[in-house]
């Protein structure tokens, strides 16, 4: 798949060769670029996106950490900006028809991957977007507009578990070696993850959450799920487009949520035997979708160590995971 394709230029590898690098999850190789660790391809897409991407007022872009649920808030974000021109008792809505990550396409990995120029003609206003960069990575037109940010996380235990599972099911249909999961803790814990170190992301995105709030919204996985509700109208008051009281007495907002729960999506044609664009199989999005799968895995040596670091790398912050 695309997704993993480490082509490069003359121009590119030398500039590659500059950079930190490590093992990488799924590709052979990650690079450090600007703090944060991630592959070639998503490297070169993030550096033409810097250059290039001019953010709109209007643009909503929703960043995660990677395998912290961006393809259910890919999900719940269309169906909620896009109620009026598409209905959600709608029975060909679009995401019933097509993956959450073909409805939103990510900046580096999608629309600005490859040397493309993206076309933004066919995209209707607000503009809903993605990415995994850091903060102090963004377009510098994302931080000068009034563009919105929705910013996910997820447990960092949960995400290293659905990391190492989704890469190393990658790995397998690409008819490589499995990691092991002893390598790639250690990996994790050194911050050495796709667009790590994890909490330096979750840090500066919490930060700004605090002294921005009209800017970017902090949302988290275990959150949602534990409050769907209660989330998803706050995103919507964020995003201005608050349910109105018909709204809610027919059922919109219970209906944006079964339509975008686990068991839904995961079960849809599409989702069971399709591929997004960038070639991967769409069930590997859709493994468990549960809060604490971790204690299935973690041995008592694993969870002293990430318990240690997430103590000292949270402290202070306010945020407890
Ligand atoms: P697990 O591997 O723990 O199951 P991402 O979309 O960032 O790659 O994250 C993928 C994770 O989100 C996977 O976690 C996946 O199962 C879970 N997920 C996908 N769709 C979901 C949904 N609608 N609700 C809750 N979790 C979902």
């Amino acid at each position: 798949p695309k997704y993993l394709q480490e082509d490069q230029s003359e121009e590119c590898k030398k500039f590659l060769s500059t950079l930190p690098k490590e093992k990488g999850w799924m590709e052979s190789t990650i690079y450090n670029y600007q703090g944060f660790w991630s592959s070639s391809r998503a490297i070169q897409g993030v550096i033409a996106c810097q250059q290039q991407f001019q953010a709109q007022d209007s643009d909503i872009i929703l960043v995660t950490s990677p395998k912290s649920g961006t393809v259910w808030l890919k999900s719940l974000l269309f169906a909620l900006v896009n109620r009026n021109n598409h209905p959600i008792f709608e029975k060909d809505h679009p995401l019933l028809l097509k993956n959450p990550h073909d409805l939103v396409l990510f900046l580096e990995l999608d629309l600005y991957a490859d040397g493309q120029v993206p076309d933004f003609s066919s995209f209707t206003s607000p503009r809903l977007l993605a990415t995994h960069v850091p903060f102090a990575s963004l377009p510098k037109s994302v931080k000068n507009s009034r563009t919105k940010l929705v910013y996910l996380c997820r447990n960092p235990r949960d995400t290293f578990i659905s990391m190492w599972n989704f890469a190393n099911n990658l790995r397998l249909d690409n008819h490589k070696d499995i990691n092991s999961i002893e390598e790639m803790f250690d990996h994790f814990c050194k911050g050495v993850s796709l667009y790590g170190p994890f909490w330096n992301q979750v840090l500066d995105y919490w930060k700004e959450s605090i002294e921005n709030p009209d800017k970017v919204f902090f949302l988290m996985y275990e959150e949602i799920k534990k409050q769907p509700k209660i989330q998803l109208k706050r995103l919507a008051e964020f995003l201005e487009c608050p349910f109105s009281i018909e709204e809610e007495n027919c059922g919109v907002v219970d209906e944006i949520l079964r339509m975008c729960s686990f068991e839904n999506l995961r079960n849809l044609e599409v989702n069971t035997h399709g591929k997004m664009s960038a070639g991967v199989a769409n069930k590997n999005f859709f493994r468990r979708g549960k809060v604490g799968d971790w204690k299935n895995y973690f041995t008592v040596e694993m969870n002293d160590k990430l318990n240690h670091i997430i103590e000292q790398k949270f402290q202070g912050s306010g945020l407890k995971f």
